[in-house]
């Protein structure tokens, strides 16, 4: 059974059809409103989320289809102690698809394995959160038309944004990129990244702590909120919170067709100010995750053969 857990479960051929299928339903949303009429996305909860469980919800609404889920821990049997095993086996009797996000590194992927319906990893812990990175390439493949050849800011917590982990994974299979670490050392992207990704496949890579500095290179800045819920110090977070802040001035010397991108929420790391510069796309990037989420749920179900 095909699932999605990590980005490099999908092949650069895979994500290339999603793409082009999330494309089409942006332009031509009513050939792919019935689709999966009669089926249902069970969305699993158990950390709190506003886009990625909502915009699962809209995507399989779109496609014709129902949801079915919770969105606390606390309103589930988990609560009563039922192991992630166990819930989805549970759920693979009332739903057709699995959307997870959890606290736990690796859950996803404990439901994948016990299921016996295609599970999605909406996020698990400080770990991947791929189908953030699918709206990510759909916004970089609508924004900057090309996915080499690009240089690439991430800002902020690089240890503990998944979301980071997930994109720099999905971008070093793409040529000619560089990829710049703008972060305190307190949130440095981990070892396991760097060694195991740009270090073993020979990405190029700079690790600064001043975005000033890199701002003029930039083709994109992916800027990261602070991930204060991984944080076992409320010190340490409050000290390194608003080390970051994105404001109009620190653009000036920012390429014309640079493009900003933030998974959101966001907190403090870029001033309200910064939405009216068109360079700004975070909430095109929020939109963009909708379509995706169709294409993928479309995929997933085609191959487990529900649709
Ligand atoms: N980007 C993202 O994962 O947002 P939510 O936490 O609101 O789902």
């Amino acid at each position: 059974m095909k699932s999605l857990i990590d980005i490099l479960d999908f092949t650069v051929e895979e994500i290339d059809e999603l793409l082009v299928v999330a494309n089409d339903i942006i332009a031509n949303p009513k050939k792919y409103s019935e689709m999966c009429h009669g089926k249902k996305l069970a969305t699993l909860f158990f950390e709190p989320s506003t886009r990625t469980r909502l915009s699962f919800e809209a995507a399989m609404y779109e496609l014709g289809g129902n949801v079915l889920g919770f969105s606390e821990a606390g309103s589930s049997s988990s609560a009563k102690g039922e192991s992630v095993a166990d819930t989805a086996k549970m759920i693979s009797c009332y739903a057709d698809i699995i959307a997870m996000r959890h606290p736990k590194e690796g859950a996803p992927l404990v439901a994948a394995q016990n299921a016996s319906i295609p599970v999605i990893n909406a996020g698990d812990g400080g770990h991947n959160h791929p189908t953030q990175t699918l709206t990510d390439l759909l916004t970089i493949n609508r924004e900057k038309g090309r996915f080499e050849n690009l240089k690439i800011g991430f800002c902020g917590d690089l240890k503990f944004g998944r979301t980071v982990h997930s994109l720099i994974n999905a971008m070093s299979r793409y040529e000619g990129n560089t990829i710049y670490l703008i972060s305190p050392t307190e949130l440095k992207l981990p070892d396991y990244v760097k060694n195991d990704v740009l270090i073993k496949k020979n990405i190029k890579y700079v690790e600064t702590q001043s975005l000033d500095e890199v701002m003029p290179e930039l083709d994109i800045l992916y800027m990261t909120r602070v991930q204060r819920e991984r944080f076992f110090n409320e010190e340490e977070y409050l000290r390194l919170k608003d080390r970051y802040i994105l404001v109009p001035e620190k653009l000036e010397n920012a390429k014309e067709d640079l493009i900003i991108m933030h998974p959101l929420p966001r907190v403090n790391e870029i001033s309200v100010k910064v939405d009216e510069d068109n360079r700004a796309c975070y909430f095109r990037q929020a939109l963009y995750g909708k379509y995706i989420r169709m294409a993928l749920i479309l995929k997933l179900l085609k191959e487990a053969g529900t649709i």
